[in-house]
């Protein structure tokens, strides 16, 4: 055994037998691991334990509630620990706050040790699998997957080894018939429900996690395809030798799933009914009076009878005095009593007091990912094949950008220089500038989907906001080109605006610009309100407030002063594309008035439009290229900002006494102060 064998935590357990099992499968797998990654740094199995966890949720603004009331367990390597309990009993708080991402409206207490250490996991040690499955739909499986493989794994592996990884974890999850089907969603069909999970299921695997949290990976899924999910997860250990610990919350197990369980969690309203073997739980409802009926799944007799939503009366069984009816506010009390005074009780305490003191080093040497240029590049590749398959990121923008360049242009077909032409023209301008580039919101709806996927990878680690920003920008630009270009040189010759080459280049850049200066704060939108309506409404208001100061509508000199026109006016982009733009179609015309005179487009711009001639248009169009620069930089602060501004509201939170009163509502539990605040 060599040095790094020898900080393989030996965790004492209650079976000494089980201890040798355990480190003499570690032993044999270590051996051949090492072969498998040439010399990589041996991998420490993972000991959970968690003690008096109390989990409470702001509700209202003085108003809070308990959702976890004092959890105590522990989740061991090899193992897999099942949380069950009636939807709402707090499985998905419990997974929550063990792997560290409760939302920022909650407070918790207690202590959570990761092999006798408060610390939280480098990154691909620990991976957590969602309840809801957000994949980018126009993908397959094995692009999706494989691109994942190539952010998550680090650069020193090469191509073919990521691709090998990819299909190794796609046969694992049993998803080879599909390898080729789109994931699809609304709109597509593609794969069913139950792939979906595992595909979920396989991003995470990937980088070969040894702690996994998985929330219901089996909701929604019929029982045949719940228990090969099931066994799939289980069975994880054998195909790749890594010693899993697996956390999973289970919502309605098969007899079947429920054999795959090595310890069990059962929850009702945030307390604990059992903690300890799976085998052992239908003994334990027995022997308080709840014997499980014959031909009865266990598992849907317990959580009936803790399941206190629905009215329900429990029976007692025949040991207890015949046929009693009991409520099943007090079969949860009895229950809970119970477990509090049993000696499974005990045992766990003592497990996880064992447990917590055998500081084993977990010399987590930080696995790393993909190099940033690789993850932008791949994030580029992928977002770009997404754009292009999804009808409406950019096509559908496309059609109805030609057809409105089309009709555009044949309203003002042929402009001419006459005197009407002053006013044809500055409409053209104006519309193109404001409403064609207002059309660009119709992208919103799949940029927020993409938000969706971004999120969950982000908070899973696989890359950064920066290169998230990277790769969207520059996926976009053929996009954005095909849809500013086409449309806008449509337009510009059928109206005959001004020719030269120069002209028209600055016309599209203009366009261009504001195309994308209009994405760009779609983007940030949709950092701030994720939600299709909501967004789409502030987006367009923030807009018609830029278009009417922008000094069309109304002159720049007669804004009214102290808040339209500073700062507002020249905050509006629109201001620098119609400055532009007019300077770009005016300057060096001339134009016959009504009184046979000619007035210079210079005269115009002064006079008419108050166009400020003392600087030139190419300065408006950097000021245009300077504002998308901000713009998605903004973005990007504003994603890193909620990341870091969310704990500080938390904290804050944290130490106002009004809310404190709330707290103590559970006689039996521990006071939470005595708890480590882990926000
Ligand atoms: N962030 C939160 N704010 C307010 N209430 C919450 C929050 N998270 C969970 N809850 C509430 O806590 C209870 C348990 O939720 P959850 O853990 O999601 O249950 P489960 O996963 O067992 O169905 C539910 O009643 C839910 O409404
Ligand atoms: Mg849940």
């Amino acid at each position: 055994m060599d040095s790094h064998n020898e900080a393989i935590p030996h965790a004492p357990t209650r079976s000494d037998s089980d201890d040798d099992v355990i480190v003499t499968v570690m032993e044999a797998l270590n051996i051949s691991r090492r072969s498998n990654s040439g010399g990589r740094e041996e991998e420490v199995p993972i000991y959970m334990t968690w003690k008096d966890i109390w989990v409470r949720a702001w509700v209202g603004k003085n108003e809070s509630k308990s959702i976890l009331e004092g959890l105590t367990g522990y989740a061991k390597p090899g193992q897999l620990l099942a949380i069950m309990g009636p939807s709402g009993s707090g499985k998905s708080t419990l997974l929550d706050a063990l792997g560290g991402r409760l939302s920022s409206n909650t407070r918790q207490t207690g202590e959570i040790l990761i092999n006798g250490h408060k610390q939280s996991l480098a990154y691909g040690t620990t991976a957590y699998v969602t309840q809801d499955d957000s994949l980018i739909t126009s993908l397959t499986v094995r692009e999706a997957v494989y691109y994942s493989a190539q952010l998550q794994l680090p650069d020193s592996m090469s191509k073919a080894e990521k691709k090998e990884r990819a299909e190794f974890t796609i046969r694992e999850m049993g998803l080879q018939d599909a390898i080729n089907t789109r994931i699809g969603g609304w709109g597509c069909k593609g794969i069913s429900g139950g792939q979906k999970r595992r595909v979920s299921i396989c991003i995470e695997i990937l980088t070969r996690p040894r702690l996994l949290f998985l929330d219901e990976p089996t909701s929604g899924l019929d029982s045949a395809a719940s228990y090969y999910v099931m066994k799939r997860i289980k069975s994880l250990d054998h195909k790749d030798g890594i010693q899993r610990t697996i956390i999973a919350s289970i919502h309605q197990p098969s007899a079947e799933v429920f054999q795959f369980f090595d310890n069990l969690c059962l929850l009702s309203a945030g307390k604990t009914v059992y903690f300890g073997p799976a085998s052992d739980a239908i003994q334990f409802f027995a022997s308080n009076g709840f014997p499980c009926p014959a031909l009865q799944n266990p598992s849907d007799h317990m959580l009936k009878t803790i399941n206190k939503d629905f009215d329900q009366e429990n029976e007692l069984g025949p040991d207890d005095g015949g046929n009693g009816i009991i409520p099943t506010e007090e079969v949860i009390r009895i229950l809970v009593n119970s477990y509090n005074s049993s000696e499974m009780n005990q045992q766990v305490q003592a497990e996880v007091a064992m447990l917590s003191e055998t500081e084993s080093i977990c010399q987590d040497k930080k696995r790393s990912h993909a190099g940033f240029i690789s993850q932008c590049i791949v994030l580029s590749k992928r977002s770009f094949i997404n754009m292009f398959r999804d009808l409406g990121y950019y096509w559908i923008r496309l059609v109805a950008y030609m057809g409105m360049a089309i009709c555009l242009g044949t309203v003002f077909y042929d402009i001419r220089t006459t005197n009407n032409s002053i006013k044809d023209r500055g409409s053209f301008l104006t519309f193109v500038s404001t409403f064609m580039t207002f059309m660009s919101i119709g992208g919103f709806p799949s940029f927020v989907e993409d938000m969706k996927v971004f999120e969950r990878e982000r908070l899973n680690g696989h890359y950064g906001v920066c290169a998230f920003v990277i790769g969207n920008t520059f996926s976009g630009i053929p996009f954005v080109l095909l849809v500013s270009l086409i449309p806008g040189i449509i337009a510009y010759y059928l109206a005959g605006l001004q020719h030269g080459y120069e002209h028209v280049l600055y016309f599209l850049s203009v366009l261009l610009s504001c195309v994308m200066l209009v994405e760009s704060l779609m983007m940030i939108i949709a950092a701030i309100v994720p939600n299709y309506l909501l967004g789409i409404m502030t987006g367009s208001a923030i807009q018609g407030l830029m278009i009417l100061l922008a000094g069309f509508f109304k002159l720049p000199s007669d804004i009214p002063r102290p808040l339209w026109k500073y700062p507002l006016h020249y905050i509006a982009f629109h201001r620098y594309a119609f400055q532009g733009l007019f300077k770009n179609e005016f300057q060096g015309l001339k134009f016959g008035t009504k009184n046979n005179n000619v007035i210079t487009g210079e005269e115009i711009l002064r006079d008419t439009f108050e166009v400020d001639n003392s600087y030139s248009k190419w300065v408006d169009l950097s000021v245009l290229v300077g504002m998308l620069v901000l713009y998605r930089v903004l973005f990007l602060v504003i994603i890193k900002g909620t990341e870091k501004v969310k704990p500080f509201v938390a904290s804050f939170k944290l130490v106002s006494p009004k809310k404190t009163i709330h707290v103590m509502e559970n006689p039996n539990a521990t006071p939470p102060t005595h708890g480590h605040y882990l926000l």
